[in-house]
């Protein structure tokens, strides 16, 4: 009886020696005793997604009010603005007005938030991303190596305020705005974390773009990959080429359900397109958000829209091409000659003006060969060029592109099957056909990201195809994002510091508007932004589920359209 008491004891506890082994000086609820075993829905006292690397609750609360003054290093525009995000929060919320002064001013030695810079301190490279956050009574002091550290700091803080903080409406709080005593030092585990979005399948404004980012941010991501031209849909207004947009961005109409023996169709063109002045609206807010945007322009392949409104490009220009009306993989493909080419690097062109970040996406993935194995051009090149075969040419092709982009200052990304003819000499690879396409590159020191469809395609299913709104297939839980590690372990430490890190993918071939696009992509974009910023030894499910019943309030007051049968079996079972 005493053995199976004992037994008792520890099986019930087991989980939470675990726990308060890993999450070093973290007390949830600050009485460890007192969790019930399954602990699984109660969440800690402080919530934060993605788990900060060290964080240490402390008694006491700082008040947050009108008096409370916000100080600033002086003459520094973007922390200035990060400041103003953090104070027009509680402004819009319930008329808290913090001042913010900058340091070279006098301010007050209590009720005080102090932003402080430490430029010589790079931790994590030059991009460096660490702060540390320390509060107290009477101070909260933020210290980072730069400004995104100092906003990564404000997000944290967002967090350790009350959900409502979030909230759209003005809100009546009697409580005022307490702030735990925390002392948090972080710093992300990978130097890239992503999310993508494909506009292409279905066009989404400006509007949702922006929110889009804005959740990216709140999760300490920092790179939003805009997938921007399809076989259904070229959605970036190109100067040069305004056919690209006046023909290629329209589709005829849209396959209804999935396509079957006697597919039926809508009927209804379906178009849209962002823009240069848009794009640059949206690169603008993204700067502000610290999301570097990646754009995407794919070649060869996906590329049956271009082709509608420029068949010359193609391998056969006397036929007639449009815009693909329903998804897969379509053999027409860009022909690799020197107009084509040309057009091509006009096309980057205009990109890498819109985009000042470094990566530029050019696809190379699902190009089928069978129309370069019929053109007499492609058969000759390959002979002229000594090429072995059809993906030699898309190497071939991909090299030319590469040497444009990089003439200008920048890097080529794309998709795994760069590598099939041999990579360019600078290409990243993102790793989406399982993580063997990453492994190969980062041993071939090349810079990848990891992207896996096993662990991270955000289209698959999350619950019971029988329970969910029509997907593309594939089965991926929330539990499963989150148990992903994107270093893989079969590389040396040389190697996996090729390892950048990782990116959730959103294709949205069944999702026709922004609240489908946020049930897919939340919460489990919260997991991989656990993933990607937490360390490994930090992870842990059922806190991580727990801390995310708070999130997901916060996610509600943001208007997130959120799959909420994680927390919801019912729902799960009878929908
Ligand atoms: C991909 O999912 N075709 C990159």
């Amino acid at each position: 009886m005493k053995l199976f008491f004992a037994f008792f004891i520890l099986s019930a506890f087991f989980p939470l020696l675990l726990f308060s082994q890993t999450i070093i000086s973290h007390p949830p609820n600050n009485s460890v005793g007192a969790k019930p075993a399954d602990s699984t829905l109660v969440p800690p006292t402080v919530c934060i997604i993605p788990q900060p690397n060290k964080l240490t609750l402390q008694t006491g609360d700082f008040t947050v009010n009108s008096k409370t003054v916000l100080v600033i290093p002086e003459k520094n525009a973007p922390v200035r603005k990060t400041a103003r995000f953090f104070t027009n929060r509680l402004l819009k919320v319930d008329g808290t007005n913090i001042q913010i002064k900058d340091d070279h001013s006098p301010y007050p030695a209590k009720n005080v938030v102090l932003f402080q810079l430490k430029p010589d301190d790079v931790r994590g490279g030059k991009e460096s991303e660490w702060y540390q956050l320390d509060v107290a009574a009477d101070k909260i002091t933020v210290v980072a190596g730069g400004e995104k550290g100092i906003f990564y700091a404000v997000q944290s803080l967002l967090q350790l305020l009350p959900p409502e903080v979030f909230s759209p409406n003005p809100l009546k709080r009697k409580a005022g705005w307490k702030i735990p005593c925390v002392s948090i030092s972080d710093e992300p585990r990978f130097a890239y974390r992503g999310l993508h979005l494909d506009v292409g399948r279905h066009f989404f404004p400006p509007s949702f773009v922006k929110k889009y980012i804005d959740l990216i941010a709140l999760h300490k991501m920092n790179t939003f990959h805009w997938h921007l031209t399809e076989d259904q849909g070229w959605r970036i207004e190109i100067k040069k080429y305004p056919k690209l947009t006046s023909v290629g961005s329209i589709r005829k109409e849209t396959l209804i359900g999935k396509k079957s023996a006697n597919p039926q169709y809508d009927g209804k063109p379906y178009g849209g397109f962002y823009t240069q002045q848009e794009i640059k609206d949206v690169v603008a807010y993204a700067k502000e958000k610290y999301v570097t945007i990646i754009p995407e322009i794919e070649l060869p392949g996906h590329s049956l829209a271009a082709l509608s409104a420029y068949p010359e490009y193609s391998c056969d220009p006397t036929k007639k091409y449009e815009a693909a009306t329903t998804w897969g993989v379509f053999e027409d493909i860009f022909c690799p000659t020197d107009s084509t080419i040309n057009f091509l690097k006009d096309v980057l062109t205009e990109v890498m003006d819109l985009f000042p970040g470094k990566y530029v996406h050019i696809g190379g993935d699902e190009a089928p060969k069978k129309a370069w194995k019929e053109s007499a051009f492609v058969q000759d090149l390959i002979k002229r060029e000594g090429l072995k075969d059809e993906h030699e040419v898309q190497t071939w092709l991909i090299k030319k592109m590469e040497a444009h982009i990089n003439a200008r200052g920048k890097r080529l990304i794309g998709w795994d099957e760069i590598l099939e003819g041999g990579l360019s000499p600078d290409a990243t690879v993102m790793s989406w056909r399982g993580v063997n396409g990453g492994i190969a590159a980062a041993r071939q020191l090349h810079d990848v990201i990891m992207t896996p469809t096993t662990f991270v395609y955000l289209d698959y299913y999350q619950f019971d195809p029988a329970v969910e709104p029509l997907a593309i297939g594939g089965f991926l839980p929330l539990e499963k994002v989150y148990s992903y590690d994107p270093m893989p372990d079969s590389l040396t430490a040389e190697q996996a510091k090729h390892i950048l890190g990782a990116q959730a993918n959103l294709w949205t071939e069944y999702l026709t508007n922004g609240d489908m696009v946020e049930y897919m992509a939340y919460p489990r974009a919260c997991a991989l932004a656990e993933v990607a910023w937490s360390p490994l030894e930090l992870k842990n499910y059922p806190d991580f589920k727990a801390r995310l019943s708070v999130h997901l309030k916060r996610l509600k007051y943001l208007g997130v359209n959120y799959c909420d049968k994680e927390f919801n079996p019912v729902a799960a079972a009878n929908k």
